[in-house]
Order: C-alpha cells, then sequence, then structure tokens
C-alpha cells in the first residue's frame, strides 16, 4: 500500500486548454502575477515508488491501482539510475517517484536480439518497461537495461520539504542526491512561455533518447501548490499536455489483402518501415475499400502514418506533390485472395467478404486463431505459427479437429521443435477446454456480430447450449443488449447445417461447456447493477456473477436502467454518471450486506 497514493494527471489538449489551465490556477490563488511554472517532459514508461531509509533504498513498488502496487524491490535494484544509498545523507523516510523507461536504442537492440532468437517482439519501449519491471526473476528484469527518471518527492520528512520550496528546487535535490532528471525541464513563467516551451519539446520528440508522450506542466511553489490542493482525480496544480498523434512519412510499398475470420477482407498497406509514436511501423490498416478510394491512396505514393496512444496505426493520406508517375492505383479484387471465390459486395455494405465461409483457408485459419485466444477456449501452446503449420500438414481442418489431435499425437511429437513434454502440454490444455464456461464458447465460435458481452448476455438468458442452438429471432431479441442486426446474425448463423453439424460434433467430441445456472434467489430481479473503482473482496467478474446468481443483471455502463452502482475507491466517471442521474450510490461493504447468508 503507498504511503500516499500515487494520483494521476488532468490531460490537456492543444493550446486552447493549456491556456485554460493557466487561467484557472490565476483565478484560484488569485494573483495578478504571471505563475511560475515548471515543466517536464512526460516520460512514457511504467511509474515506480522507492522508499529509502536514511539514505539506503529499502523497498519499491508500482503504481498498480494508485493505492496498492506490486512490490519490485529486487528489481528495482537492477534499474540504471536507482540508486542503492543516496550519495548524501538523507536521515528518516523519503519516497523518491519516477518513470521507468527502455530508451529507444535499448529498445531496438532488446527487439534485434529477440528476432534473432526467434521471441516474440516487443510491441512498445512503454510495455517492454513496465514488463521488465514486473518479472519474478530480476535477472530478468536487468537483462532489459531499464533506465529510471525521477519526477518528484513523494512522501518526504519536514527536513527533506524544508529544503524543497519549490519543484525546480526538489529535482536539483534529487540530482545531488545522485538521480539523474532529464534535464530539459524549465521554470517558464505565465502562459506563452508554456505555450512556447511545449512547441519546442514537440520539434525536439523524434530525437529524444527516449519516448515522451507530452510535458507535465506543474506550478513550480510548493506554497502555490498547497493552496490549489487537490480534486479526486489528481492535483489542481499541474496538468499533462499530451501531443497530437505522431505522424511521420514513408513509401507505400504494396496493397495487400487480409481475410479475417468471418471472411471480411481488408487492404493492407505495407509500408518501408518507420519510427513512429514509439514503434517501427511496417504495415498499417486501410480499413476498408471505401475509405481506400476516398483517401486515393496509390501504390508507390509517399503516405503519412499516425500512432496516437494504443491505437493501430493507419495511413492518413497521401502526399499529393510527390506523386510518382508510376504509382498504381489498387483495384477492388473480384475474387478471394486465399481461395479464388468470387466475392460479392451488397450495395450499402462498406465490407467485402469471402462467401466460402468453410472451403477459405484464411477464414480457417483466422477462425482456429480465435477460437484458441485467451479471452475464449483459452487453448495454450496452440499458437498462430503452430496452427498454420498444422493445417497446412493437414492435421486440422475445422474447429472440431483441434479436439481430433489427441489420435495424432505420436505424428505431433515427430515435428521440429515440438518435443514430448510441449504435445502433453498442448493436448492437456485442449481437454481442459472441454469445458470452458458456456459464454466463451459461444464468443469462441466466430459468430458474425456475437462478441464476448452479447455471449455472456445470451448465457444469462438461456443458460444452455441446447436452448442456444434452436432459439429464434424474436426470443434473442427479448435480451436486453441485443438488437435485431445481432439476432439476425446469430439466427443466420444458426440456421446452416454446416454450423449444426459442427456442434453437433463438438459435443460428440466430449465438449461440455460450463452452462448457466440457475439464479439461487430471486432477490435482484429486475435490478441491474453497474460495479465501478477498485473492489477488494472479489473481481468485477465475480461480483458480477453474484449479482445474476440473485437473479439481477450486471452491465458494464450505467444508463437510466441503472438500478444500482457499486463504487469502490477510484471510481471515475461512472460514478459522475451515477449521481448525476441520481442512482443510488453504495460501498462495497454495503453491497455486501445486502447478500443472503451464504451467498459468498
Ligand atoms: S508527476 C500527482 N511528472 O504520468 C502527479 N508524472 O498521469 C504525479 N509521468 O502516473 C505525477 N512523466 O507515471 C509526473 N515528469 C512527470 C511525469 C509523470 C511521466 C507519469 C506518471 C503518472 C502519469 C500521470
Amino acid at each position: 500500500r503507498h504511503l500516499a497514493p500515487m494520483l494521476s494527471l488532468d490531460n490537456a489538449f492543444g493550446e486552447a486548454e493549456l491556456r485554460e489551465f493557466d487561467a484557472r490556477c490565476t483565478k484560484l490563488l488569485e494573483t495578478d502575477q504571471p505563475i511560475e511554472y515548471f515543466c517536464e517532459l512526460k516520460y512514457d514508461g511504467a511509474s515506480l515508488s522507492l522508499i529509502f531509509e536514511d539514505g539506503l533504498l529499502v523497498k519499491s513498488a508500482t503504481r498498480g491501482d494508485g493505492v496498492t502496487g506490486e512490490t519490485v524491490t529486487e528489481n528495482a535494484r537492477t534499474i540504471r539510475g536507482v540508486p542503492l544509498r543516496l550519495t548524501h545523507p538523507l536521515p528518516g523516510v523519503n519516497e523518491v517517484r519516477g518513470e521507468v523507461v527502455m530508451l529507444k536504442s535499448d529498445f531496438e537492440r532488446a527487439n534485434n536480439e529477440r528476432a534473432a532468437a526467434g521471441q516474440q517482439l516487443f510491441a512498445n519501449p512503454r510495455n517492454a518497461a513496465s514488463g521488465g519491471l514486473r518479472q519474478l526473476d530480476s535477472r530478468l528484469t536487468a537483462r532489459r537495461r531499464l533506465t529510471f527518471l525521477p519526477y518528484s518527492f513523494g512522501v518526504a520528512t519536514a527536513e527533506t520539504e524544508a529544503k524543497t520550496p519549490t519543484q525546480s528546487i526538489a529535482l536539483a535535490l534529487l540530482t545531488d542526491l545522485g538521480f539523474n532528471p532529464n534535464n530539459q525541464a524549465r521554470v517558464c513563467l505565465g502562459p506563452d512561455a508554456l505555450v512556447a516551451f511545449v512547441a519546442e519539446i514537440e520539434a525536439q520528440r523524434a530525437e529524444l533518447p527516449f519516448g515522451i508522450d507530452g510535458v507535465v506542466v506543474k506550478v513550480n511553489r510548493r506554497d502555490q501548490q498547497a493552496e490549489l490542493g487537490f480534486t479526486a482525480r489528481g492535483p489542481r496544480w499541474a496538468v499533462a499536455y499530451k501531443f497530437p498523434a505522431e505522424q511521420a512519412f514513408t513509401e507505400l510499398r504494396d496493397i495487400t489483402l487480409q481475410v479475417g475470420r468471418t471472411g471480411t477482407i481488408t487492404p493492407v498497406a505495407e509500408l518501408v518501415p518507420v519510427f513512429v509514436g514509439g514503434v517501427t511501423i511496417s504495415r498499417a490498416t486501410l480499413h476498408n475499400f471505401d475509405e481506400l478510394t476516398r483517401k486515393d491512396v496509390r501504390v508507390g505514393d509517399t503516405v503519412i502514418v499516425q500512432r496516437a496512444g494504443d491505437v493501430i496505426p493507419e495511413v492518413v493520406g497521401a502526399v499529393l506533390e510527390k506523386r510518382p508517375q508510376s504509382s498504381t492505383i489498387f483495384v477492388e479484387p473480384t475474387h478471394c485472395p486465399a481461395c479464388g471465390n468470387e466475392l460479392g459486395r451488397k450495395p450499402g455494405i462498406v465490407f467485402l467478404r469471402c462467401p466460402n465461409k468453410l472451403g477459405c483457408p484464411a477464414q480457417t485459419s483466422s477462425l482456429l486463431k480465435h477460437f484458441v485466444g485467451r479471452k475464449m477456449m483459452d487453448i495454450d501452446g496452440l499458437g498462430d505459427k503452430l496452427i498454420d503449420r498444422l493445417l497446412e500438414l493437414g492435421y486440422i481442418s475445422d474447429i472440431a479437429s483441434i479436439y481430433r489431435l489427441g489420435e495424432r499425437a505420436a505424428e505431433l511429437k515427430e515435428l521440429d521443435r515440438m518435443g514430448e513434454a510441449s504435445v502433453d502440454n498442448l493436448l492437456a490444455s485442449i481437454q481442459a477446454s472441454k469445458t470452458r464456461p458456456l459464454a466463451r464458447l459461444l464468443f469462441a465460435l466466430g459468430i458474425p456480430e456475437l462478441g464476448e458481452r452479447t455471449a455472456q448476455d445470451i448465457v444469462r438468458e438461456l443458460r444452455s447450449l441446447d436452448a442456444f442452438r434452436t432459439v429464434t429471432q424474436e426470443r434473442l431479441m427479448e435480451i436486453e443488449g441485443i438488437g435485431p442486426i445481432v439476432a439476425a446474425s446469430i439466427t443466420d448463423w444458426l440456421s446452416e447445417g454446416d454450423n449444426q453439424a459442427l456442434l453437433s460434433d463438438l459435443l460428440d467430441l466430449g465438449v461440455a461447456p460450463e452452462e448457466g445456472k440457475a439464479p439461487s434467489s430471486a432477490l435482484f430481479v429486475g435490478q441491474t447493477f453497474v460495479f465501478t473503482g477498485k473492489l477488494e473482496t472479489f473481481t468485477r467478474e465475480a461480483a458480477e456473477a453474484l449479482v445474476q446468481d440473485q437473479g439481477g443483471k450486471a452491465a458494464s455502463s450505467v444508463s437510466k436502467n441503472t438500478t444500482t452502482v457499486v463504487a469502490g475507491p477510484n471510481a471515475g466517471s461512472k460514478l459522475a454518471k451515477a449521481e448525476q442521474l441520481g442512482i443510488p450510490v453504495l460501498t462495497e461493504t454495503e453491497f455486501l450486506s445486502l447478500l443472503p447468508p451464504g451467498a459468498l
């Protein structure tokens, strides 16, 4: 548990919101002088708390949910820039907070090494850093070559506080104590200086040795910080100015086609690799053919690609001035690139679909990869590459054939890199998947329009696979959250003989999903609960299951249909919405007290 919560910051997008932040501080401080700010880079990594006792590092924790984190002391000791002992005596308990990042150069080196070893690449430096921090073996953390960048003291002694009347002095003291804060931070007086600073940093962003996603602007004087205070979310005296999505230019080498698990054909841009938004991009989605036509992107063009936060990279458009004579317009395909089937595009439908549901190898491959996924049947050891290999060998051909792999154990063990143990594990995992909850099976089947939440809604009402197989469109539409389009798509799927045959095959092969239970009481009938914030006693899924077990419904968002919101610490917008709509809000303890004895 953190000595004091590790809060987050409000965001400001664009110059206007930055000026609004300054105007708000000026008003609250009732000053006619320009405010002195300290502006720091907003490092894109994972936050870390370091506790020093009499100058010795004794404990370290990740941010976690802000209130409780994970203890990672041994790992922290291996990180560059974390002093094990401060260079000057600093009596008492003092906490230093900062961000753990992976330098861009270390990121590239790590990924080169991983590629050579045939390991999966890190998606971006932030994931590599936050994953590295949480390794169980600190030798693995050490191997990631992470870097700590301090940004402030956390809980500190009165003596430390007295020595640091401003944020800029606090950082100078940290330097003195053996830390290496980045030296691009600067004192800015008034709003114009803020605007100039963020523009300057944005221009340097690509050349910095580590990734940043903005600038943190802090009121420099601690007395003014104290006067401004905090909201539930974070300090009123600081704001995170976020850069707009990062863009880069590169060349569009080719446009290829991807066939999804339901046959949707998506054009994909094959790019000359370019580093943007913290990752190297060599492919980006072009979404669909209407969009491709609208953007008029041609093979050979110089294009603008963009990536914002965790969003999938996309092609924004072409640089027309640079269009070469040789550029070619990509023609919408008339036949499936994988199976050669003729494609029909229904008028008004954006997506091009391959109708060859069973015979198209690309669809089969994407469907099988989906089926075994972590949120679906969760079959460990059946990765993308192995699926494609088994398809090629003819060892699997459809979903049901996964459950016949046991018959080929001997052949599997002969495969390259597939020893005795991995085959045994794979078969055990396939066996274990047979009794996954029904909702997961329904989601895993890849029925168009039937997502994770819809699957849960269906199971809550229909409970059994038998009931699902014969459900009508009308019955489905009675279920909250299911409209006519989703209902029709599901009954279309069920009306196909091949799909019913698949379900029968699965049952014959011993697939016996855990069915929905009848509620054990009618306590919450007609009520809809929303859980938000951190729960102490159980996970959100378990809490939702409890509500259903008492005959009620659980939803993920607050609406006028919500009857009760249960809010834990760090509840955010859902709590605000409940208050705005006048919906009763309970604490977790109050919720527990509603339950009958033995319900837990
Ligand atoms: S100060 C009470 N300074 O951004 C605010 N945070 O949204 C304390 N971050 O989780 C944060 N660089 O991990 C501060 N120079 C910087 C930062 C920084 C990155 C992260 C931090 C926090 C998040 C706030």
